[in-house]
Parts: C-alpha cells; sequence; structure tokens
C-alpha cells in the first residue's frame, strides 16, 4: 500500500511540471501568432516580412548575434525607435526608425518573441514584465 502512495505522489508532481510547460508553450504560441500579425502591419514595410530589411536604408533581423547582444534593449527600440551609426551583420546604417508609443508592453513582448524566433533566431518567449522592466531600465 505504501509504494502506490509514493506512486501518487510522483506522479502528482510529473503532473504539475507537465502542466508549467504547457502553459509556457501556450503563451509561447499566442504571443508568437499575434507577434507575427503586428509584425506584418508595423514593421514588415521596412523590415520586410521575411526580416531581411531593405539595401543599406533598413538593417535586416537576421542577424542573430545583434539581436541576441540587444536582447534587453529591443523594447526600448520598438517604443522609442533608433537613430544614429549602427552595424549589423557587418554592415553599418545611420538611418530613422520612426518611435510606435502606441504599443502596449503585451504588444511590444509578442512583436519581440515573434522576432526573436523568427529569421534564424531563437530566443524562446518574452514575457511581457521582461519588457515592462527593460522599458524601465533604459529610461
Ligand atoms: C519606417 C521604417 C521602419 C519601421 C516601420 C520599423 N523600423 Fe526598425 N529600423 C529602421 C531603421 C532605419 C533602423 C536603423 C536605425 C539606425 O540606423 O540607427 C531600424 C533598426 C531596427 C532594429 C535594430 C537593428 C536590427 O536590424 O536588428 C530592430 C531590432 C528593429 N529596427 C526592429 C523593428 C521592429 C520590431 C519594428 C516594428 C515594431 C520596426 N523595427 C519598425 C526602420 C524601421
Amino acid at each position: 500500500m505504501k509504494s502506490n502512495w509514493i506512486l501518487i505522489f510522483f506522479m502528482t508532481i510529473i503532473c504539475f511540471i507537465g502542466a508549467c510547460q504547457s502553459e509556457e508553450e501556450i503563451n509561447y504560441n499566442r504571443y508568437y501568432t499575434t507577434g507575427k500579425q503586428l509584425y506584418e502591419s508595423r514593421c514588415g514595410n521596412c523590415h520586410n516580412n521575411d526580416g531581411s530589411g531593405l539595401a543599406l536604408l533598413y538593417p535586416p533581423l537576421t542577424d542573430t548575434t545583434y539581436l541576441q547582444s540587444n536582447k534587453n534593449k529591443l523594447a526600448f527600440i520598438i517604443k522609442n525607435g533608433l537613430n544614429g551609426e549602427i552595424t549589423v551583420s557587418g554592415k553599418t546604417y545611420n538611418g530613422q526608425m520612426p518611435a510606435q508609443q502606441d504599443l502596449s508592453d503585451i504588444e511590444i513582448a509578442e512583436i519581440i518573441t515573434y522576432i526573436t524566433n523568427s529569421f534564424g533566431n531563437k530566443q524562446g518567449l518574452k514575457k511581457t514584465e521582461d519588457v515592462n522592466k527593460d522599458l524601465k531600465n533604459c529610461q
């Protein structure tokens, strides 16, 4: 009888772990899907729907090193825009990306989840509370 309880105990733990993982997965899928729609309406014009950018005017989002090393700045870039010289994929850009102040933290998290898991990037879920933190830290 005692071993049955041990079995039930472990089964319960396994169920909990499974539930946690799938909740993160559900969020990831939701953010990614909405992020794709937002990206195509808000960013695709310049960066292209496939993230390849446009010549020396708009940098690509395919530079996984750039996105990885600036991962905590992406929220700020999306919300406040960007200007000044930057190097992406070995090329120098000096353009102007407009601010999009009307985007909410969750929309920014969705866009980041989409771009950092597309075009060759693989960074996983970007949580809304992390966007909130990033925006506070950068100001
Ligand atoms: C009007 C055109 C335009 C729009 C719309 C735009 N960007 Fe940009 N983006 C730029 C330009 C130009 C730069 C480079 C700025 C510079 O040279 O300092 C840039 C730079 C970036 C960078 C950093 C460099 C890189 O390529 O990784 C990221 C990330 C980025 N944009 C993401 C986005 C996202 C996400 C959106 C949509 C929410 C967006 N952009 C909308 C023009 C645009």
